[in-house]
């Protein structure tokens, strides 16, 4: 007998579909076409166990199925519940050109939230975006030699830009979710600029005059007014989960360690010396072994240390949920492990920070991590604390992981894009253009690209 409690099945966009399953393990999932005439690889890999009686099942599709899709979920040969699960229609794999031409219903699939509050917040300042001044004014401020800034224009749902500044490898990671989302959704025509560097750019105020310009950034800062995306690196995992990479937002879900009461009752960081509390964590973990283990992976800002505190081996984050506590500092601006950590099943004591990604604003201290002051000061304290109010502890952990869980799901990034982009160009108050010097960034023109697209689309003489 299987206990299947609750069981979850998101069809999303051809890449994933997730499957939570309550109960044991022993259940064998299969993920098939659902007319046998059409043969495709559909990539299954083995079920993450998240250790709490659920399971996350993912799937990449490498061809398009036009029928649809049948889930099997069989207990020795038994279908339990109510296997098999149907998906009907075609459904489009990762690369397919096969945008959706309605975006209200291209957001219902997804069940987009009908409100971020971050995107709310960040347009605020700017109820009208005024594309002649930022052309005037975007290349003399932020443009410069040292620059990182990237110039897009979406036009027809084509994807154009030109760099600003020499520091720009990391459009690479831009042009991959626009073309992905391109691939999905009809996007709005708007003309925008990326920064592709790690701080926030614009310092004026809403009353300042000139008034400040809607940058795009990866990370935001309470002293600065950019309008802020999912950072790069989870949402590049999240393209690219199931084939290059191996850490993603789903994959730490299914490698949390050993379960809580065999956890090690130690904070644990390791990390690079991008900021020189890092260093005063190790000092701290040099002179309180028995509360704290922490490490510096690798030295570039302050290498003179190094003799002093020593270099600590790298570490995958899968290693780090040995323990029961993870301490979060900033590296150069908010570190991108936070989003990993709070997923875990560890208690994070997050440093109090200035800067932010797009779902810090959902998480509360105390209630789904634990804070410590920016320099450091009730670290010892905060995990003493922990030790002695072990349920407490593992009662944050566990909200903070639920709620992240919810937050940081592959839809939710791209709904999160999507809103963005859809806000941006609401406030437009003139036609996007293709300007001097940009360029077509195309969609991938190869054999894996292949795909029969059965919506109506527009022809290019239309567009
Ligand atoms: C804790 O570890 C012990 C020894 O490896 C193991 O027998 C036990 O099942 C573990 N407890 C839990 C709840 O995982
Ligand atoms: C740490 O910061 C707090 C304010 O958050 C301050 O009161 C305290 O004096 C600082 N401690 C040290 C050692 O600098
Ligand atoms: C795509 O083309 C490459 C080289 O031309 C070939 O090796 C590969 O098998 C092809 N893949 C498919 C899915 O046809």
């Amino acid at each position: 007998q299987v206990d299947i409690l609750y069981l979850q099945i998101i069809k999303c966009f051809g890449l994933f579909v997730f499957l939570f399953l309550s109960g044991q393990t022993l259940f064998k999932v299969v993920v098939k076409s659902l007319s046998p005439k059409e043969l495709v690889r559909i990539h299954v890999p083995k079920p993450l166990d998240r250790n709490d009686g659920t399971f996350l099942v993912r799937y990449r599709m490498y061809e398009t199925v036009n029928e649809g899709l049948k889930i099997e979920i069989l207990y020795g040969n038994e279908h339990v519940a109510q296997s098999p699960y149907i998906l009907k229609g075609p459904v489009y794999h990762e690369y397919c050109e096969c945008p959706e031409q309605d975006p209200q219903a291209w957001q219902r699939t997804l069940s987009c939230p009908t409100q971020e509050p971050q995107i709310e917040e960040d347009f605020a300042s700017f109820p009208s975006i005024n594309l002649q001044q930022m052309l005037k004014e975007v290349p003399k401020r932020f443009g410069d030699e040292r620059g990182a800034v990237v110039h897009y224009t979406i036009l027809n749902n084509r994807i154009y830009r030109r760099s600003l500044g020499k520091y720009t490898d990391f459009k690479m990671f831009s042009d991959e979710i626009l073309l992905s989302l391109a691939r999905k959704v009809l996007l709005p025509d708007l003309e925008f600029y990326i920064n592709l560097g790690d701080w926030p750019l614009e310092h004026r105020k809403a009353s300042d005059i000139p008034g400040p310009i809607p940058i795009i950034s990866w990370c935001g800062s309470l002293d600065s007014r950019d309008v802020i995306l999912p950072t790069y690196d989870i949402t590049h995992s999240t393209l690219e989960a199931m084939r290059g990479v191996t850490n993603d937002l789903l994959s730490i879900q299914g490698n949390t360690g050993p379960s809580w009461i065999n956890k090690t009752e130690k904070a644990f960081f390791r990390g690079r010396d991008s900021r020189e509390e890092r260093l005063q964590l190790v000092q701290l973990s040099k002179e309180n072994p028995q509360l704290l283990d922490a490490g510096i992976t690798g030295y570039f800002f302050f290498q003179e240390k190094e003799k002093e505190l020593g270099k600590a081996k790298l570490m995958g984050f899968f290693d780090f949920f040995k323990y029961k506590y993870q301490v979060n500092v900033d590296g150069t601006v908010a570190a991108y492990r936070y989003p990993y950590l709070m997923l875990g099943d560890s208690l994070v004591l997050k440093q109090d920070s200035p800067y932010y990604e797009h779902f810090y604003v959902a998480l509360r201290p105390w209630k789904h991590y634990v804070p410590i002051k920016r320099n450091l000061s009730d670290l010892l304290e905060k995990i003493k604390w922990a030790k002695e109010n072990d349920e407490e502890a593992k009662k944050i952990a566990k909200e903070g992981q639920l709620t992240a869980r919810d937050l940081l799901q592959p839809h939710r990034l791209y709904c999160y894009y999507y809103s963005v982009l859809q806000k941006y160009a609401e406030r437009q108050s003139s036609k996007p253009e293709i300007r001097d010097g940009m360029e077509l960034v195309p969609q991938p023109d190869d054999n894996t690209s292949i795909c029969r697209c059965h919506r109506k689309r527009l022809s290019r003489e239309e567009l």
